[in-house]
């Protein structure tokens, strides 16, 4: 009804605009003197010295979430991860042992093939986190311990604030991993979590500087019949979230690639007009991929591409070779990509709504998938 959504024209505005505070919630409390203090995770804090190996399952935006824990976890706990589509999962012949933690992502905690996962995983021997928004849900009830995400209630079909309180949710497991296995001390943890707290108040200003303008973009693309997404490492992941939100609410034809593979294939869609987001990695990261990103940007523009790019505030470079740029603020390189989600959950919602689609209920999609 109108009197939920705040004043709000649709749960899906309401809910972006609810980002920052879905990330502020899930981190409160947890993270006191440089340390993680999660007391729910004690049920395997006497196994997370031994576990050789992750594995995330998870569908849909939890999935794209899955992998940025990956990038986190490798980076700051060194444990090999592996995240994998629930539904693939137990249909090959996995490798699990007693040493491998397998963290199911799923908003509802309902998702029937993420369960159904949890439930072999946990068969075959496997320690089960569950990381879930729904307090008492069905998969956290299936797991030896579960990590709450406080994002509040997710009511549009299309997940938006559960994406980034779910990311929050797995860098706080990286952490709290990388604390386990003595590689991270709360000197050498203190960057992180100024990183960490430091992300509600600058996506607040992303969203509150560039929905304007990306209204008016997607105004002008109504009529695009494709939109490509292009991101490197950790900027993947959320190519690949932009492209699915444009398919879930716009049905449009949208596909995310990773940067580094597009002089592999997807180069030769471009033609004259089509339509390419780009996230760009800062420059000022050691070993930063943006001359690359940067190279790819040229590429397809000079084959006609109009380009979007969403980077960060004073880099020049971009400026020069892209259409139009969103900017973020500076953030370290892990946390780039919470800043630069939320301009493409945007521009879906807003691409959808030039065409007078229902954000909040797309067609043949349900909030919750129950079956397999
Ligand atoms: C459905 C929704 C997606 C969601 C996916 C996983 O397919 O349409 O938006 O990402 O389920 O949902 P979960 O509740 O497991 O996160």
């Amino acid at each position: 009804s109108a009197a939920e959504k705040g004043g709000w024209p649709s749960f899906m505005k309401k809910e972006i605009s609810e980002e920052p505070e879905a990330i502020a919630n899930t981190l409160r409390g947890r993270l006191v003197d440089g340390r993680t203090v999660i007391p729910e995770l004690e049920p395997l804090e006497p196994v997370f010295a031994d576990i050789d190996r992750v594995v995330v399952l998870a569908c849909g935006t939890a999935y794209y979430a899955g992998m940025l824990g990956k990038y986190a976890i490798e980076a700051w706990a060194r444990i090999p991860v592996d995240v994998e589509l629930s539904h693939e999962f137990r249909y090959r012949e996995p490798v699990l042992s007693e040493r491998t933690l397998v963290v199911s992502v799923s908003q509802s905690g309902e998702t029937m093939d993420t369960l159904m996962a949890v439930k072999y995983a946990s068969a075959a021997g496997a320690r089960t986190l569950s990381i879930c928004n729904v307090q008492g849900a069905t998969i956290p009830r299936e797991s030896d311990a579960i990590l709450y995400t406080h994002a509040g209630p997710e009511v549009a079909v299309a997940s938006t604030k559960a994406f980034v309180a779910q990311a929050t949710a797995l860098y706080l497991l990286a952490l709290k991993l990388g604390e386990s296995r003595g590689l991270l001390t709360p000197e050498s943890a203190e960057p992180l979590i100024d990183e960490l707290t430091s992300l509600p108040e600058k996506l607040q200003s992303v969203i509150a500087d560039s929905s304007e303008r990306i209204a008016e973009l997607a105004k002008w693309s109504a009529d695009t019949q494709s939109v490509l997404f292009l991101g490197r490492n950790v900027g993947y992941p959320i190519a690949l979230e932009g492209a699915l939100k444009l398919k879930e609410l716009a049905y449009i034809h949208a596909e995310g690639f990773a940067a580094g593979e597009l002089k592999h294939g997807p180069i030769a869609l471009i033609e004259p007009g089509q339509l390419v987001f780009v996230v760009v990695p800062s420059p000022r990261h050691t070993g930063s991929l943006h001359p690359k990103v940067v190279s790819n940007i040229q590429e397809i523009r000079a084959r006609g591409a109009r380009v979007i790019a969403i980077a960060e505030l004073g880099d020049a470079a971009v400026v020069s070779s892209a259409d139009e740029v969103i900017r973020i603020p500076l953030a370290g390189p892990m946390f780039e990509p919470l800043l630069a989600v939320a301009p493409l959950h945007v521009f879906g919602m807003e691409l959808a709504a030039a065409k007078g689609l229902d954000v909040d209920q797309p067609r043949n999609l349900a909030k919750s998938v129950t079956v397999e």
